[in-house]
């Protein structure tokens, strides 16, 4: 009887624990990526993820966003994209440069979990591993 509450107990501390510590992860994430979007992306994307006329694509409830893997959007962000793309039903051609050096694995997993998860948008949590593995051209 004994071994089985503690077993039991065990497993609702271990549940408790995880969670916890991914809920942590993704509150630590979102701060950074809001720093980093603040500082770089907002200058052509806007504050509320809104994009700007015909230059700059929405982020906001962007169907391109919502719909394209989320290694692919880790690599353009990452690497840069050019040439004629389509969201939310309007036609973009421009350039998006690649993202200066400085910033880390961690500053692109925050930046991107943020864009997922602000706006209106609901979507992945990006860890910095997933950086790792994807970055590459
Ligand atoms: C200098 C302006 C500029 C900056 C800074 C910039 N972007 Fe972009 N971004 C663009 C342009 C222009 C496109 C469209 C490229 C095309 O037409 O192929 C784009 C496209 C995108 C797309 C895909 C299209 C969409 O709207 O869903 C995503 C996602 C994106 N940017 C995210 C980011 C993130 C995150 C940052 C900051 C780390 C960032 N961008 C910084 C100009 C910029």
């Amino acid at each position: 009887m004994k071994s089985i509450v503690g077993i039991v107990t065990g497993l609702l501390l271990f549940a408790a624990f995880t969670t916890t510590s991914f809920a942590q992860d993704k509150a630590a994430l979102m701060a950074k990526g809001q720093k980093v979007y603040n500082e770089y992306c907002k200058t052509c994307h806007q504050a509320n993820g809104q994009g700007l006329g015909a230059a700059f694509p929405p982020l906001a409830k962007s169907d391109y966003l919502k719909n394209t893997p989320m290694a692919q959007i880790i690599k353009e962000v990452v690497n840069g994209k050019s040439g004629k793309m389509k969201v939310n039903g309007k036609e973009y051609n421009g350039v998006m440069a690649p993202l200066p050096k400085k910033y880390t694995d961690e500053d692109i997993a925050g930046v991107v979990t943020y864009v997922y998860n602000s706006f209106g948008n609901s979507g992945p949590v990006v860890k910095p591993a997933d950086v790792k593995k994807h970055k590459k051209k």
